[in-house]
């Protein structure tokens, strides 16, 4: 079937879907939000990048450019040295130094933030109002009250707005997401999860400016753990305890937190996040215990949508073993996942959400959420004390 775009410079391919009558209900809803958003059919995403520094050049530019639906309309920095390079490479026509003159290009359709976290809340508002669609790099703000701020503009605007979580498109995490979900493992009772990386002092960087950064390893890699558990596990915090502080480094920001989460559902997280863990000794592990076995996975929360997953399911109902003797291995199996490329699948599924009008899979709202958890886990540390989410 042939789709012809309200603009009229773009046609759409769209296969015939095989399974009509199941997808019936998806495809009414989708249609109706996609009306709703007032969103013109047409077959491809034109972006514009606002911060094109680490991530933007070496994840996000190169993954737009291999996926179909998609494309890099312009960049933005407010450091314009070597932009010149990078539109050569990846043939980016417009480059701006500011973002008012970018958003005034008709010709970007959404745009996707990833410049330092200070700067979320003005930048993400003005792409808002300037009516572009937005997906914008995790932490949503730099506070939960900046976040509160972006996710209330975008409900008033009829546009696609969610968040880069990237850990959610890990093959691995998705098939324990659904084993989790098939209760393979029973009812959840505990998860562990890791996420560290070596950060000694470096004279000017933002990430150790608490004004620009919010925060040091809990804003910047806690915050993967957080929101990969409350997707693995579909729910969310009701109290957190942590502890935060600096064992290492003398930067104002953190290098070490670790933390406690008590699900709604009743499971129990610990997360840890380091500076000060050199690279290759930290495995960020991600383990997960219910009542009928265990999930353990190996260096997949990373951005390189690898590492090796073994699950153990107890074959039969037991009673109690007095005996406690565990001297041989308990049988796992590997798991077979396809290793992609997470930030490409990220974001053709985010340009699908504004063609069709899917909704993205973290919205601004579960982002706005992860952010009080954030804050709370840092007035835990503070306060000493143990902090209630939802009274
Ligand atoms: N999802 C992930 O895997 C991942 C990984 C790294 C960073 N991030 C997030 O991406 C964002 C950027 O991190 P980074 O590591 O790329 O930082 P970076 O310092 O490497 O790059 C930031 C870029 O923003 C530019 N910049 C500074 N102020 C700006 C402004 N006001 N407007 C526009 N551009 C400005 C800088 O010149 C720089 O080029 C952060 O929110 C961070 O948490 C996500």
């Amino acid at each position: 079937m042939k789709v012809i775009g309200l603009r009229e410079n773009y046609e759409i391919e769209r296969k015939p879907r095989f399974d009509f009558f199941n997808l019936l209900n998806v495809a009414i809803l989708q249609v109706s939000r996609q009306y709703a958003l007032g969103i013109k059919m047409k077959d491809i995403v034109r972006w514009g990048i606002v911060g094109a520094g680490g991530i933007a050049r070496r994840r996000t530019i190169p993954a737009i450019n291999e996926i179909s639906n998609a494309s890099i309309q312009a960049v933005m920095d407010t450091n314009t040295n070597g932009m010149i390079d990078l539109m050569k490479e990846y043939d980016i026509p417009d480059v701006y130094g500011n973002i008012d003159d970018m958003l005034r290009n008709a010709d970007i359709d959404a745009v996707y933030i990833a410049s330092p976290v200070l700067f979320h809340k003005e930048q993400a508002i003005k792409i808002l109002e300037a009516g572009k669609h937005l997906l914008i790099e995790k932490p949503l703000g730099i506070h939960a009250s900046a976040a509160k701020e972006i996710m209330e503009c975008a409900k008033t605007k009829n546009v696609c707005a969610g968040v880069a979580m990237v850990m959610r498109f890990h093959d691995g995490h998705q098939k324990i997401k659904e084993m989790i979900g098939h209760k393979d493992l029973g009812e959840i009772v505990s998860c562990r999860g890791q996420l560290t990386c070596w950060f000694p002092p470096m004279e000017g960087n933002w990430r150790q400016n608490p004004a620009i950064s919010g925060g040091g390893a809990l804003m910047d890699m806690g915050i993967h753990c957080i929101d990969l558990m409350k997707y693995l596990m579909d729910d969310r915090a009701e109290k957190t305890v942590g502890i935060i502080e600096n064992k290492s480094f003398s930067y104002p920001v953190e290098d070490s937190a670790s933390f406690m989460l008590k699900m709604k559902k009743g499971a129990t997280c610990y997360i840890d996040a380091y500076f000060n863990i050199p690279d290759q000794a930290a495995k960020c592990f991600l383990e997960i215990y219910g009542t009928k076995g265990s999930i353990i996975a190996n260096g997949t929360i990373g951005q390189d949508g690898c590492g090796d997953i073994k699950v153990y399911i107890e074959q039969e109902d037991k009673g109690y073993e007095s005996s406690q003797v565990r001297n041989k291995q308990a049988e796992a199996v590997n798991m077979e996942f396809e290793q992609v490329n997470m930030y490409a699948k990220q974001l053709s599924e985010f340009s699908e959400c504004i063609l069709t009008g899917k909704e993205p899979r973290t919205t601004m709202e579960d982002a706005y959420d992860t952010m009080k958890i954030i804050d709370a886990v840092y007035e835990s540390a503070k306060e000493e004390r143990v902090i209630y989410l939802y009274n």
